[in-house]
């Protein structure tokens, strides 16, 4: 007779749920001193205050120093949100810095942020999406914290944007800033947090906005520097039909994703490029401009760092509340474009 097998030790019952709710729980923002007015680009382009304001609604940009590069204003960001947290960055497990102009190739630029702020524990990488950069990084620590792998995530957009400027082409060196956003991801306590979000992207538009030069492609020789190949080009028309369309789709996509209605949002904060893209995107969401958070006239476009300096204001100032349904969206050279649902 076979004997009954031994009772087996029952499987030690799984108590973490898949994936869990985040939060962002502390903001920050910097900006270089160094103010750049539209009276300053008259004096350097064929251009007018009356115009950049009309066209763009910016009237003046923050222009970093020199020796004041992309990790030094993340750094400054990243200091800000961890107080605003209550963290300290020994307790950080990763951090992504968003970019197009990082210090270096080699190290990544949250690296350098890692080494200076002194979190040991932590994971560091850069991730570039252009202008939608810090919603992207957003959903990627957003991954990490939901599925449990961390719990302490540090997400910054940053960009000297001023360093891929042609300064003699009024097109572009108009429109852009520097400066650096940051926001802490962690599991969120009760309600609130990241309600959904969505990102897309459009390579076979990859034209229309583009810094051809500086990577394999075209490196920068002596030969064709006088070109400028690393600098901004962009097909303005073109850059905000798609942008327009890009957004509100995005819009769309992440309110339909958490079951909102637009008019139940307090506030939208979207990408910091010009004001008549984003009265467009109020006109077909069917919102009073009113919800809409803007800070361009002081800072122009700063690029990644756009959405993350405009959170950090409005959280300071008192504009978006606990409880509040707020949504980002922004969109950027590739073409990426990127939104995200909170109730703060
Ligand atoms: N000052 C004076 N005139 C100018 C300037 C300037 N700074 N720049 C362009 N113009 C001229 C043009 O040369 C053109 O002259 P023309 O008619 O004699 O040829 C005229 O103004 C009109 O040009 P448009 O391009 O039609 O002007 P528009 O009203 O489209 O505004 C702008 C241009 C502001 C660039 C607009 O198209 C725009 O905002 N596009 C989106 C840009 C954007 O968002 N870029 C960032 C994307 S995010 C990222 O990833 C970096």
């Amino acid at each position: 007779m076979i004997p009954d097998p031994k009772p087996r030790k029952q499987p030690t019952p799984r108590i973490l749920p898949l994936s869990r709710d985040v939060a962002i729980t502390g903001t920050g923002s910097h900006v270089p001193e160094r103010v750049l007015t539209n009276a300053d680009l008259e004096t350097m382009v064929n251009t007018s205050d009356e115009w950049i304001i009309t066209r763009t609604g910016i009237r003046e940009r923050r222009i970093a120093g020199e020796s004041e590069f992309t990790s030094h204003m993340a750094e400054a960001a990243a200091l800000r949100a961890l107080e605003n947290a209550s963290l300290s960055a020994e307790d950080l497990d990763l951090i992504i810095v968003a970019t197009v102009t990082p210090d270096t190739l080699v190290p990544g630029t949250a690296c350098i942020v890692q080494g200076r702020i002194g979190a040991k524990r932590a994971a560091a990488f850069d991730l570039s999406a252009a202008c939608s950069g810090f919603l992207y990084a957003l959903e990627t620590g957003r991954q990490f914290v939901a599925s449990h792998k961390y719990s302490n995530v540090l997400v910054i957009g940053a960009d000297k944007l001023s360093f891929l400027m042609n300064w003699s082409d009024r097109n572009t060196c108009v429109l852009f800033g520097d400066g650096a956003g940051a926001a802490i991801l962690q599991p969120a306590v009760g309600k609130h947090g990241i309600l959904s979000s969505f990102l897309e992207s459009n390579g076979h538009l990859n034209g229309i906005l583009q810094v051809p030069g500086g990577g394999c492609a075209i490196p920068i020789t002596a030969a064709n520097a006088e070109d400028n190949p690393m600098t901004v080009q962009m097909n303005g028309r073109e850059t905000f039909r798609h942008a327009v369309n890009a957004m509100v789709h995005a819009c769309i996509m992440a309110l339909d994703a958490c079951g909102l209605k637009a008019h139940e949002l307090a506030c939208v904060i979207p990408h910091q490029a010009n004001i008549r893209i984003i009265e467009a995107i109020a006109d077909r969401l069917d919102l009073p401009p009113d919800k809409f958070f803007i800070n361009l006239e002081r800072f122009g476009n700063t690029s990644a760092a756009a959405v993350p300096i405009a959170l950090d204001e409005a959280n300071r100032t008192g504009r978006i509340k606990p409880g509040d349904k707020i949504l980002m969206v922004a969109f950027g050279g590739g073409l990426t474009y990127a939104a995200t649902v909170v109730e703060w």
